[in-house]
């Protein structure tokens, strides 16, 4: 088989929005049978946090909703912007303009809410930031939908090995 397509979600830190993304996405990939098909990570533009378990508000939230809470922060790395086969996904435009300063010309560089079809979506397709906001309700919400429309894109994509 060829090589697996893997999505890099990147927020800030890497412990409320990221590993959210990633934790949401992982479900949704094993629902759709695409395991063996498609490798999820996250990662921090900064590397304040690197190490820790994701913040309790987004495990509180997770574990709500049944989904299984994995990862521990990292940083990226201009390595992990190397191959086209790797769609980077950014939660909001700072950290879009931070992986540019990594990789300007990234074929697969895309915001989370870019695929988003929800009321909620900011006009800025910003996920906002529960780490300053509390409001990881929301967030979920915002975070679900995007995760949805991005496998969709990704099936309908000839990415997918
Ligand atoms: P995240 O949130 O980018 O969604 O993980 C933040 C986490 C930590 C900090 C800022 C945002 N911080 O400044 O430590």
């Amino acid at each position: 088989m060829s090589e697996k397509l893997k999505v890099i979600f990147v927020c800030l830190g890497n412990i409320c929005r990221s590993p959210m993304a990633e934790c949401i996405m992982r479900e949704l990939v094993a629902e759709a049978g695409l395991t063996d098909k498609i490798e999820i990570d996250s990662a921090g533009t900064a590397g304040y946090h690197v190490g820790a378990p994701p913040h309790p508000g987004t495990q509180a939230i997770l574990t709500e909703h049944g989904i299984e809470v994995v990862g521990r922060s990292r940083q990226i790395t201009a390595a992990d912007m190397q191959s086209s086969n790797t769609w980077i996904i950014a939660m909001d435009s700072s950290n879009k303009r931070n992986l540019e300063r990594l990789n300007d010309s990234h074929p697969n560089l895309h915001m989370l809410l870019s695929f988003a079809d929800s009321p909620l979506t900011p006009a800025d397709l910003a996920v906002p930031d529960p780490y300053y906001t509390g409001d990881f309700e929301t967030v979920y919400k915002l975070v679900m939908a995007g995760c949805q429309g991005l496998l969709n894109s990704l099936q309908t994509s000839e990415a997918l090995p």
